[in-house]
């Protein structure tokens, strides 16, 4: 590896990303290619802490993996990977475990959450989830990680265990930093837009998911939830619109001032329409580079196998040097 700086970051392969995905966290991860070492990894083993089917959950994983490709991360500058495909990952994941605190995690939103919607499956991997994504970041001593606003808790523990662990064993773990991009780092539920855009909302006209086609993207937007003000500005108590807003500038690149006269005098109706638009233009390339890419499964596996080897090379090291530091008898 060229003496760069590292980025690290993954996704969860429940099902395909969302807009939300991807404006706040995947688009952001192509243009760092040229400037850090970067690694990018499908979060299967993150995915099963809630109940998943198997064969859906394969089908997804190489999905995501074939939809990170579609989104612009090149396998031939970047390592991408499947998680569990990295054994690293797990072993380091022990070591942190017996360096987090069970109130650092009874403490997690996410956890609260994700507990609150499956009463019935409060595992431990749920639980201890936070130590397995810091386990992703630190078995590569990542520098930088680009995410959207709702992992910034789990960051920051990520950075409390590192530095816990550096007390007690003496300076190893990089402290590793959030990148979160200022437009777009929370897009919000179309239906409810005081709630985050996600998949596992069970109104589906909340979400635009990336593979959506342009009649449906366009629906979905008309249907949003907006107020009876009729005026297209970024306002405190216009979350709808504010939401709207920030998704036409993230994928325009047009900021709230030239959106705001660009609609000064028209209706809602227009704006949606515009909005939704723009999202499925920006959008269709990456639907064409995923049908092309899934048509070729050998040619997935070929780039799999060979991102997972890379990855391990890189994370024996870090994680034979951490087995060594905590007492483990060397092989
Ligand atoms: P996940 O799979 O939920 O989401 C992937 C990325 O998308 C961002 N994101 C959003 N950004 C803006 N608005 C939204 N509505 C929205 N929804 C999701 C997330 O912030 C994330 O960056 N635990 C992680 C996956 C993970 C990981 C890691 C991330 C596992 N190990 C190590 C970074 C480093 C997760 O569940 O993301």
């Amino acid at each position: 590896m060229e003496d760069k700086k590292l980025v690290f970051s993954a996704i969860q392969p429940t099902g395909t990303f969302t807009l939300g995905n991807y404006i706040g966290a995947v688009r952001n991860w192509s243009p760092l290619q040229d400037e850090y070492n970067c690694l990018y990894c499908v979060a299967d083993m993150h995915a099963i802490t809630v109940k998943q089917d198997p064969t859906k959950l394969r089908q997804n994983s190489l999905a995501a993996y074939a939809l990170l490709i579609a989104c612009g991360i090149d396998p031939k500058k970047s390592i991408l990977f499947i998680q569990s495909h990295v054994p690293t990952h797990a072993l380091l994941n022990w070591v942190l475990c017996c360096n987090t605190q069970f109130g650092e995690l009874s403490r997690m939103t996410q956890f609260k959450d994700k507990s609150q919607r499956h009463p019935d499956d409060i595992n431990a991997g749920l639980f201890t989830y936070p130590s397995l994504m810091a386990a992703d970041i630190l078995a590569y001593n990542a520098d930088f990680v680009p995410v959207g606003v709702d992992q910034k808790q789990h960051l920051e523990l990520t950075r409390d265990i590192a530095q816990r662990f550096n007390q007690r064993y003496g300076d190893f773990f990089t402290l590793p930093e959030p990148l979160i991009f200022e437009v777009g780092a929370k897009i919000m539920s179309l239906q409810d837009p005081t709630k985050k855009m996600s998949k596992s909302d069970e109104n589906p006209n909340a979400c635009i998911l990336i593979l959506d086609d342009k009649d449906t993207i366009i629906r979905k937007f008309k249907r949003a939830v907006t107020d009876s003000e009729a005026v297209v500005a970024y306002r405190e108590g216009k979350d709808g619109i504010n939401n709207l807003m920030s998704i036409y500038s993230a994928v325009t690149g047009k900021d709230y001032a030239s959106i705001e006269s660009e609609f000064a005098g028209k209706g809602y109706g227009d704006f949606k329409l515009a909005v939704g638009e723009a999202v499925a233009d920006n959008l269709a390339p990456i639907r064409t580079e995923f049908d092309r890419l899934m048509a070729d499964k050998a040619y997935l596996k070929e780039l799999y196998t060979e991102g997972a080897q890379k990855a391990f090379r890189i994370s024996n090291k870090i994680v034979s040097k951490v087995y060594h530091k905590v007492g483990f008898v060397d092989r």
